[in-house]
């Protein structure tokens, strides 16, 4: 068929990718390496053993292209993947574009986004190990819901530190972690002294992700039990989520396209990092494919931030990663997408950007839910908060090249559904929702204190 007949394009399931991309193979420059956070030295494997089972540590470093996925993760992953393509026909036709726009839906997965795909193997590796409890930190509650469900699969007992203002404006989420089995805590809570000290100095916080962190992280160090587990950020992560780029270029070649431009949001950076790594090696080569990060214009890490070495948490117990940053004690404003609300980003990413291979825009949160309107009722999905981010950026390119007067193919990953994040929509409908003014004044003060190394 050709790409004008298409409308859903799907992948049989053997065609599910056997082999994780390793964006480290081929990258210009490295990253810098992660430092201890006691001595500053350069972090060795055993440093990170207390919390990561060895071969997600593995993981972690290695330079080979491609890390083979293990049969039973495979064949769980034949619950909801290959995941579809979509051609955003209803969309296309609304903004009078003659630009293709393309949506890769990670929302089918069973807890509703991408954060399974790496969820999945986490629990695999760690039961592997031997491990019977995970502890992780969750913003929007998407990934905490994931890793709950990935825990029951592999009979290990989880919990989930809620950043508090996402616990509060969505309280199902908390709901459908306590379905699989999961217990979830509205972050900072009083059982981590982290949580202590927070709750003691600022009773009101909203909470942020780098507390949460620092919550589950203290947890997980403090039990022989337990290992403590991140749904963005890390090598790991983003390797596992190289499944969905992979998909994307086999599914473009089934209707005879490539993309101009490929867009994801950026709140660790996963998601984005999993739709288009897969495309440098192309990029390096010569094609001509724009890779463009998305962030709220509330909690700009690259587009404003720093590329620095900083703690991924506010207490400094984790590694200290070279990222753009925002400083790890800043509290972003509690915008409604809360799994963009994190001071850090990707130190593959982070690299890549430094080095011009991708793009970053930041976005403002009225337009972004206009957006998400406008695809809800031309496409008929309710996306994620989050996810509205990179359908913003998408139609806002396509506007420009129909301005420019060209055609171009866009893609963007809907990382997940927003059918929890209703209240958000509520608030958008009841005129509550701000664009929210960016603190220039904190950002200052934050980045003046960065960790010296
Ligand atoms: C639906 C959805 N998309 C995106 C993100 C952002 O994370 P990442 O940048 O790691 O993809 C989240 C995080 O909670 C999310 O829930």
């Amino acid at each position: 068929m050709s790409k004008e007949e298409y409308t859903k394009i799907v992948l049989p399931e053997e065609k599910i990718p056997r082999y994780w991309y390793n964006v480290q193979a081929d990258m210009p420059n490295p990253m810098e390496p992660g430092l201890n956070p006691q001595t500053k030295q350069v972090l060795k494997p055993e440093d990170l053993a207390p919390i990561f089972p060895m071969s997600l540590i593995g993981q972690e470093v290695t330079t080979e292209r491609y890390v083979e996925i293990p049969e039973e993760v495979r064949e769980i992953y034949k619950k909801w993947r290959p995941s579809p393509l979509f051609r955003a026909r209803g969309l296309e036709k609304a903004l009078g574009t003659s630009s293709r726009i393309y949506y890769k839906y990670e929302g089918v997965s069973p807890v509703g986004s991408h954060k399974l795909n790496t969820a999945v193997p986490q629990a695999y590796y760690n039961k592997e190990a031997g491990i019977k409890r995970l502890s992780t930190e969750t913003g929007a509650g998407q990934w905490g819901t994931a890793l709950a469900l990935a825990c029951k699969m592999f009979d290990i007992e989880c919990i989930v530190y809620m950043v508090r203002i996402s616990f509060q404006q969505k309280p199902y989420r908390r709901t459908f972690m306590q379905a699989y089995g999961a217990e979830c805590l509205a972050s900072p809570t009083d059982k981590t002294e982290i949580g202590r000290r927070v709750l003691k100095e600022y009773p009101d916080t909203p909470g942020t992700l780098g507390i949460a962190i620092s919550e589950a992280v203290e947890d997980a160090a403090g039990r022989d039990d337990t290992n403590y587990s991140l749904g963005s950020v890390l090598n790991h992560v983003c390797l596992h989520q190289s499944i969905i780029g992979q998909e994307v270029k086999l599914q473009m070649e089934m209707v005879d396209d490539y993309p101009d431009v490929i867009v994801g949001c950026c709140g660790g950076g996963s998601n984005f990092a999993g739709i288009a790594f897969p495309f440098i090696p192309d990029k390096l080569q010569g094609k001509k494919v724009r890779l463009v990060g998305v962030e709220p214009a509330a909690c700009p890490t690259m587009t404003k931030g720093a590329y620095a070495y900083d703690y991924c948490d506010v207490a400094g117990m984790t590694p200290l990663m070279k990222m753009y940053t925002l400083g790890h004690e800043f509290t972003p404003p509690g915008i409604h997408a809360g799994g963009l609300r994190y001071h850090g980003e990707s130190p593959l990413l982070s690299r890549l950007y430094y080095d011009g291979l991708t793009e970053a825009v930041a976005v403002k949160q009225k337009g972004v839910f206009e957006a998400a309107l406008l695809f809800a009722q031309t496409e008929g999905i309710i996306p994620a908060p989050e996810s509205a981010h990179a359908i913003k950026t998408a139609i806002d390119e396509a506007l420009k090249a129909k301005e420019e007067g060209v055609e171009k193919s866009i893609v963007l990953n809907l990382s997940g559904h927003g059918h929890l994040d209703l209240t958000a929509y509520e608030n958008y409908f009841a005129g509550k929702i701000e664009d929210v003014e960016f603190p220039e004044e904190e950002l200052k003060k934050q980045l003046a204190n960065l960790p010296k190394v």
